[in-house]
């Protein structure tokens, strides 16, 4: 069996369009995404029919920019790997039959590949500007939260993944963005809520923690209290009181996480704990993690922003590690919006 040297990847899962070049050690050649907040930011969500319209207008001009950038040429691609699973339909379908026609007219196998199994792998990916921490490496706990999904895994090693704990309905982002549009912050909120929360005393409104004592999590609960809370002030209260709103409402997710991510650890006895999504970009929650960390004696790995949120390089990565055991896909690669890790 050959073995794949570089595999080209696309991530079209949610409303990121994303392209990578990777090398079987995690070497990122080249990696590229857009983002298309902008084209969603007016619906304040993300509209799904959009989504799989632009992943259709930008995915093969950036496959050719990737291409040209890494100053490989399809002879030395050996493969093509793209997010298959889970994700909204419509956006999936661009990136499949993008990568099954490509794998036709190339000649070239290909694969697909879980999404949630690309953000497990994320903290192995390097390039010019990034390495790893020393000791990174298999096996740890890993909290993946992003506008989409939050879980945390055992993660033992490649294809070999325990789910320790979810949430049992909103994830931990779209918790940040639906109180971000409450209070009038724009989409995606997330952001601003961590600015100006730095400002806030997190102990000035009270927030729920539910779900105590259990491996699952929940935010739902979180929401309409602050739903309550926010219908129950003027707008010049809430104006005045945003800072402290954002705080308050931040540290009751951010101590859920952490919370829950602490019960993981201690139950599993590991020495590993890697951040990723999107969500992980938050400062209150960097720094809880990291303290947490310090007290007990624990490596903390958190990749980088660009193999944090979605992106391909981390499909490619788990693509090749799978092609390189033997797997492959065929013609009747399918899509499917289920969650299955
Ligand atoms: O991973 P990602 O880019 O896309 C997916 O959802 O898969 O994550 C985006 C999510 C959004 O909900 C956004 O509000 C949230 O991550 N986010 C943040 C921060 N930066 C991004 N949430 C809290 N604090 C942040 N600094
Ligand atoms: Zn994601």
């Amino acid at each position: 069996m050959s073995v794949f040297k570089n595999v080209l990847a696309i991530e079209t899962s949610c409303d990121d369009t994303s392209v990578a070049i990777v090398r079987q050690d995690g070497f990122v050649l080249h990696g590229i995404s857009s983002s298309q907040d902008a084209a969603h930011k007016p619906f304040g969500g993300i509209v799904p029919e959009i989504a799989g319209r632009n992943h259709t207008e930008m995915l093969l001009p950036m496959i050719r920019t990737s291409i040209e950038a890494s100053e490989l040429n399809w002879e030395k691609i050996d493969g093509l790997a793209v997010t298959n699973r889970p994700g909204l339909v419509g956006s999936l379908l661009v990136g499949v039959v993008t990568v099954k026609s490509l794998a036709l007219a190339k000649g070239k196998p290909f694969i697909g590949v879980n999404h949630l199994e690309g953000h497990i792998l994320a903290p192995f990916l390097k390039d010019a500007d990034y390495t790893p921490p020393a000791g990174m490496e298999f096996p740890y706990v890993a909290l993946a939260v992003s506008g989409g999904h939050s879980s945390i895994y055992h993660v033992k090693g490649l294809g070999n993944y325990e789910v320790v704990g979810r949430t049992v309905d909103d994830a931990a982002g779209e918790a940040f963005d639906k109180f971000a549009k409450m209070v009038g912050l724009g989409w995606p909120g997330g952001v601003h809520v961590d600015r100006l929360s730095r400002k806030g005393d997190p102990a000035s409104f009270a927030f729920p923690r539910t779900m105590k004592g259990e491996d699952n999590f929940s935010f739902s609960g979180l929401k309409t209290a602050a739903q309550r809370m926010i219908s129950q002030m003027t707008p010049l209260e809430i104006t005045k009181n945003i800072e402290n709103l954002c705080a308050s409402y931040q540290e009751a997710i951010v101590d859920t996480l952490v919370t829950k991510l602490a019960a993981a650890v201690e139950k599993l006895k590991l020495q590993r704990v890697v951040l990723t999504g999107g969500v992980s970009a938050n400062s209150r929650l960097r720094s809880v993690a990291a303290e947490y960390a310090k007290q007990k004696g624990l490596q903390l790995v958190i990749p980088p922003m660009r193999y944090c949120t979605d992106n391909a390089a981390m499909i490619g990565y788990a693509g090749i590690l799978r092609f390189n055991r033997g797997e492959r896909a065929d013609d009747t690669l399918g899509v499917s919006p289920e969650v299955t890790l």
